[in-house]
């Protein structure tokens, strides 16, 4: 019996995440995603899923300097980058970009367990930075160099947008990086294990999860809530709107979720942070235009019986927005924050490793003869 997209199929045993769908809880070793979003910083959360635990001062102090040491880019990797054509998807630019860094990474095919460690925390500072750097170049910028004394979300800001943000805006950031972590067996988790489960080396495995997280259906899913937003343009046109796309049967990006059969916790998280920054900037459009389409799609869906909600990447597109983050980086974003999970994800693939390989069910012709060249229609 054959699964169609993999729906139900348990296919690794992890430590990193837990998805509970139906009763809209996430977890991270342990620590439900609420939690850490209050009272802990991104660099805190990578350290969690690197090592089972959260760092104690020092150790923080640790990861934080080597998560900066890690933003600084090979002149390579640069050279690289610039010889791009400027109006590609920046998650093109990201794929290519890491991929050229693996070939400038004197580690990239030692598969030892501490080259491998080593190997997530650089991977994870040149997400930051070729992301970062490709902005810039693509206008005609120099990149901004990374500045290890700096927070991970307050230097990513500060390297795509040129200015350094405000405190609020690294905070909102810093948290918005936490909710997108890790999230079981998603898509692009599950291609990196798919890659590393080969014995490829580590680069190998996140090129593969940001061709994934690419997909409109994955990671490329905040990136269209944003331009729908600003096609519904006004909160009071939401209704029509979204009544209208229904009605045509199209998908509203940014609702439902093949686990989540209740609220994604991180939804309102990021809701209230959208409102607060919105307040801040007194610039409160996108999120109420966010607000108006959910409620008309929470009343469509319960009368349509359907358990369809707001997910996160649903209010991170009026948080990035109103963060200065240009529309096509919002999945760039979402891969800076994914890095860690992804390289976690790859630890632990590798520290109980075999081979993923599932079976289809062929469902073609059989029995057919091949005919000589000149006879074939
Ligand atoms: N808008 C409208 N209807 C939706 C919907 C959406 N965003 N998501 C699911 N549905 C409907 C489907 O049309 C389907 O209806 P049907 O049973 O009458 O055919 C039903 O809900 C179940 O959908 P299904 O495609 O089986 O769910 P899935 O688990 O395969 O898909 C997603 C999950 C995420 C791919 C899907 O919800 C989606 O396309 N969402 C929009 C993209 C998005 O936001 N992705 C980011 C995820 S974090």
């Amino acid at each position: 019996m054959s699964s169609q997209g993999l729906e139900g199929v348990v296919a690794a045993k992890t430590s990193l995440s837990k998805v509970i769908g139906d009763e809209g809880r996430l977890i991270y070793a342990g620590y439900e995603i609420g939690d850490l979003a209050e009272n802990v910083s991104f660099e805190e959360v990578c350290y969690l899923l690197w090592n089972g635990e959260l760092p104690n001062a020092t150790e923080l102090e640790g990861i934080g300097r080597e998560l900066g040491e890690a933003r600084r880019l090979h002149p390579g990797v640069l050279e690289v980058l610039r010889l791009l054509p400027t109006d590609i998807h920046p998650m093109a630019a990201l794929r290519t970009g890491l991929s050229a860094a693996g070939n400038f990474d004197p580690e990239a095919e030692d598969d030892s367990l501490e080259a491998n460690r080593r190997k997530a925390v650089r991977i994870t500072g040149q997400i930051c930075s070729i992301s970062t750097a490709y902005e810039r170049l693509r206008h005609g910028a120099d990149p901004v160099e990374a500045d290890p004394e700096r927070g991970l979300a307050e230097d990513v800001l500060r390297m795509l947008t040129g200015s350094a943000p405000g405190e609020l805006e690294a905070h909102i950031m810093d948290v918005a990086l936490i909710l997108h972590a890790d999230h079981g067996l998603n898509a692009s988790t599950f291609s990196a294990r798919v890659t590393v489960a080969t014995l490829a080396d580590m680069y190998s495995a996140i090129v593969s999860a940001i061709g994934t997280l690419k997909g409109p259906l994955h990671g490329g899913a905040n990136q269209r809530v944003m331009r729908m937003l600003m096609d519904i343009g006004d909160a009071a046109a939401a209704g029509d709107w979204i009544r209208g796309a229904l009605e045509r049967k199209e998908r509203i990006m940014g609702f439902g979720h093949r686990v989540y059969k209740a609220l994604d916790p991180r939804a309102p998280i990021l809701k209230a942070l959208a409102r607060e920054l919105g307040r801040e900037r007194g610039e409160s459009r996108w999120i109420d235009i966010s607000e108006a389409a959910n409620a008309v799609m929470r009343d469509e869906m319960d009368a349509r019986g359907k358990k369809i909600y707001a997910n996160v990447d649903f209010y991170s597109a009026a948080v990035y927005y109103t963060l200065g983050v240009p529309v096509d980086q919002f999945t760039n974003v979402f891969a800076i924050s994914r890095a860690s999970g992804w390289t976690a994800n790859v630890l632990e693939q590798l520290a109980d490793n075999r081979l993923i390989r599932p079976k289809a069910e062929y469902v073609g012709p059989l029995g057919k003869r091949v005919a000589p060249l000149g006879e074939r229609a």
